[in-house]
């Protein structure tokens, strides 16, 4: 049984397809994320969810039952928006009781339920607040209570980070993880920042021009990407184009654009003359001698030290390589010869992505 269910769901405005053929299934109560660059349609997705649109073609279902002919208020999804939309005139209290009042529930519900939800986010007791006593992280919280005490079946949360400074998205990062298990509510939630995604998600769909590239767990896309796009977007990654020049069985070679030859595997249909990108994640990169095809030889251009995410950049060509090797860091000067080397099944090869 699925909370929330899309099939096959495209939205054009004109001639212009927003939404492509997207499907997915949201298991009850888990964190479902949309990741995708700005303009590749997340919010027309999640207005179609929320009833503000009307989808071309497909469905959309809210516990099994096809939902495209309920209006927004009708339908029992929720939205957190970008800029929260507090109501600035009213105390943390009235906020939270809006929408029951909406519903026509009476006063002596509303006092409990109020109080019960705002316990429920760690700020029991501050129904007399104002909105501006409230610090960011605060707002975020109340935001999340007013939408949560009317018991949606599915929380939408369209970018609610976005305009929080970047240490106060980190905490509120976790912060949301464990609201959302709290209530055990599905939470549908979208945004174009990867780490996000990542840290928060049981499953992530990465959207790219109005379709889903890869639907998994953040494990899954970052362990397997399924197309340049999403080895691309999702974690950090060293990118060298090149020329696919010969696949056998599990190895294939590509001349890099730069020269040289190197060994990787390939991860989709590309096949030999095909231009390709080889992707190498920091970490999968070691510093020492390898053997033929599996390593490059540079210069050590810099140590970035940042605890345990120190990077080393080897400048090989016109290029830089990130290398993120824990026992070789501290040891390496600045302008020595250094080679950078890999296991082939590490280096994953696509098919060029279109600039
Ligand atoms: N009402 C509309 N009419 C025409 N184009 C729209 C409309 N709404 C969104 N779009 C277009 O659809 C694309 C996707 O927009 P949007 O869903 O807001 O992207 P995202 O939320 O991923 O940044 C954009 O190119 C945007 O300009
Ligand atoms: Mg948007």
């Amino acid at each position: 049984m699925y909370d929330l269910s899309c099939a096959d769901v495209t939205k054009s405005f004109g001639n212009f397809t927003a939404v492509r053929n997207v499907s997915l299934d949201i298991p009850s109560g888990s964190f479902f994320s949309i990741l995708g660059p700005s303009g590749c349609g997340k919010t027309t997705l999640m207005r179609m969810i929320a009833g503000f649109e009307t989808p071309t073609s497909g469905d959309i279902r809210i516990k099994g039952d096809s939902v495209l002919t309920l209006p927004p208020n009708k339908r029992n999804v929720k939205m957190v928006f970008q800029h929260l939309a507090l109501f600035p005139m009213m105390t943390v209290g009235e906020n939270i009781a809006y929408g029951l009042r909406c519903r026509g529930e009476s006063k002596s519900d509303i006092g409990p339920k109020v109080a019960r939800v705002l316990d429920r986010v760690g700020l029991p007791g501050s129904e007399d607040k104002q909105i501006d006593q409230l610090s960011g992280g605060q707002k975020q919280r109340i935001a999340i209570a007013r939408c949560m005490v009317l018991e949606p079946d599915v929380l939408l949360l369209d970018e609610p980070l976005g305009a929080l400074d970047l240490k106060l998205r980190e905490h509120m990062k976790i912060e949301l993880k464990q609201l959302q298990h709290q209530f055990e509510t599905t939470f549908l939630y979208i945004t174009h920042d990867q780490s996000e995604a990542l840290v928060m998600s049981d499953n992530v769909a990465v959207m790219n021009a109005g379709r889903f590239e890869q639907i998994g767990s953040p494990k899954a896309l970052y362990d397997d990407p399924s197309s340049g796009f999403v080895a691309g977007f999702v974690g950090d990654s060293n990118v060298l184009s090149g020329t696919l020049t010969e696949v056998r069985g599990d190895e294939a070679q590509v001349m890099l654009d730069g020269g040289g030859l190197i060994l990787g595997r390939v991860c989709d249909a590309s096949k030999a003359g095909d231009k390709v990108e080889v992707f190498l994640r920091p970490e999968s990169l070691r510093l020492g001698a390898g053997a033929e095809g599996t390593m490059m030889a540079g210069k050590v251009e810099s140590l970035l030290f940042n605890g345990a995410s120190s990077r080393v950049l080897i400048r090989v060509d016109d290029q830089l390589i990130e290398v993120a090797d824990p026992e070789q860091s501290s040891s390496l000067v600045k302008g020595a010869d250094a080679q950078v080397r890999w296991s082939a099944d590490r280096a994953r090869i696509f098919a060029r992505r279109s600039a």
